[in-house]
Order: C-alpha cells, then sequence, then structure tokens
C-alpha cells in the first residue's frame, strides 16, 4: 500500500470476525476507509453494526485479522506487541462511555498517574497536567474525587487526561451517551476546540446527530459495511 502522509489511518478490506464456540460473527466485513490527520470524525451505524470493533482495531486493541491498516504510514497488522503497547501508550488517547477513572485518586492525580507510566521527567508531568487540565476547564477542580465530579466533569478529566499524551489521535466510543444533550454538547465543543486548535485528531463512534455535527466526516456502518460517507465542510 502506497504512503500518505495526509493520512492518520488507511483501511484496506479490513475483515473481523469473533468466534463464539463453533459460530463466527463477522462484524467487519470488508472495509475501506481513509481518516485523514487533524479532523474530528464519527462513525455512526445502528447497534451491532461495528462501530465499537472498528474504534478497537484503529486503537490497538483488537488484532487486523485480515485486510490492512495503516497508521501514520505503519502497517499495524505488522506491529509485534512490544511495538503495538508502545503506539498504544504514546500514540493513542483513550476516552470512554462510562469515563474509566480511578476513584481513589483526585482529578489531577488521575492525570497525572498516567503520564508517570510514560517515565516523562516530573516538570513535564507536572506541566501537561496543568495545561490539559486548564484546557478542559477543571483546574480549580483538581483536588476533587470522580465521585465530587459531575458526569461533564469527570468526563472531562477523562479528556485532559487523554490530552496530556499529546497523542497522534483520540479515540471515544460513544463518549457522551452517558450524558445529557447540552453536557454532551460541552465536550464535543472541547473536542472540536482541540481539533481546531492543536491541529489534534479525533476519532467517536456515536448515534447521536448532535454528536455527527462537529464532525467533517460521517462514517455510517451497517453490518459491518461502510454504507455513507459524508463529507462536510465547517466554517
Ligand atoms: N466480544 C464479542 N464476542 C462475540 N461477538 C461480538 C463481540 N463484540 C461484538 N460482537 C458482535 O459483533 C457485531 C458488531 O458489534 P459492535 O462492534 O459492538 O457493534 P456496535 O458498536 O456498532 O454496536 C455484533 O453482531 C456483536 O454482537
Ligand atoms: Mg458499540
Amino acid at each position: 500500500m502506497k504512503n500518505d502522509d495526509s493520512l492518520l489511518y488507511k483501511i484496506e478490506e479490513l475483515v473481523f470476525s469473533y468466534s463464539l464456540g463453533k459460530q463466527q460473527i463477522e462484524a467487519i466485513r470488508g472495509l475501506n476507509i481513509n481518516i485523514p490527520r487533524s479532523s474530528l470524525v464519527t462513525i455512526s451505524g445502528p447497534s451491532g453494526s461495528g462501530k465499537s470493533t472498528l474504534l478497537n482495531i484503529l486503537g490497538l486493541i483488537e488484532p487486523v485479522q485480515n485486510g490492512t491498516v495503516l497508521f501514520q504510514n505503519e502497517d499495524i497488522g505488522q506491529m509485534d506487541e512490544k511495538r503495538k503497547n508502545q503506539t498504544r501508550k504514546f500514540q493513542i488517547g483513550f476516552i470512554f462511555q462510562q469515563f474509566h477513572l480511578i476513584p481513589v485518586l483526585t482529578a489531577e492525580e488521575n492525570v497525572r498517574y498516567f503520564l508517570s507510566r510514560q517515565k516523562l521527567p516530573q516538570n513535564e508531568i507536572k506541566e501537561r497536567t496543568e495545561d490539559s487540565l486548564q484546557s478542559v476547564g477543571l483546574w480549580e477542580h483538581r483536588m476533587k474525587k470522580p465521585s465530587q465530579l459531575s458526569g461533564g466533569q469527570k468526563q472531562r478529566v477523562a479528556i485532559a487526561r487523554a490530552i496530556a499524551k499529546q497523542p497522534a489521535v483520540i479515540i471515544g466510543d460513544e463518549p457522551t451517551a452517558s450524558l445529557d444533550q447540552k453536557t454532551g454538547q460541552e465536550i464535543m465543543e472541547i473536542l472540536a476546540e482541540l481539533v481546531a486548535k492543536n491541529k489534534s485528531s479525533v476519532i467517536l463512534t456515536t448515534h447521536d446527530s448532535m454528536v455527527q455535527s462537529y464532525a467533517s466526516q460521517n462514517f455510517h456502518l451497517q453490518d459491518g459495511r461502510l454504507v455513507d460517507e459524508l463529507c462536510k465542510r465547517r466554517g
């Protein structure tokens, strides 16, 4: 496959099945998708259409079984476990529907803990933690534990934790699904601003047309296939 520096991911003829006993469940049935850098894209589709499976492949959580996926021109199907772990740790930030914060740690410690695993110098960890909590508007709540924060605030901590890594991409599986519409919108504003300001890349799965309205491109899946690709230029 030819390299293309404008692309974050290049997906060709991707196929993925789960084995359930003797049964094979085909979750992805031949996908061809190009995901550009420095953009916010969404993956939509009905329940069971393969959105989470695709996202898990892009996040190096599920393997490439068939077909090819290039991440920043590197074939992820050819990466060994060590390379995959490194890539996940340094290049990919994750956010989740249920936030996945560590309950006994404060907001600040949640961000810091993830950075300390990257073995960065102390001053760098301090700076990145502060910058990322500031950029999601949560610096004044840094001493609070998740139980003292609202759903929207928890998701902001999770976003701060993801961006503090300075990853090539932030991946989120329905990150606004457990929030009310207004709070979801605030989360989308933060993510959209990250993309506009820092040239970050964000890939989200969603059911929600509000979330899709923030995307420059939406890929609609049905039964593991791409059935619609919507491109939009945002002003
Ligand atoms: N761990 C699993 N084991 C077996 N089948 C699975 C598993 N995860 C998902 N599937 C099946 O794969 C298909 C795609 O699922 P998924 O990627 O979760 O879709 P979506 O996120 O769009 O709801 C569905 O038929 C689902 O039941
Ligand atoms: Mg899903």
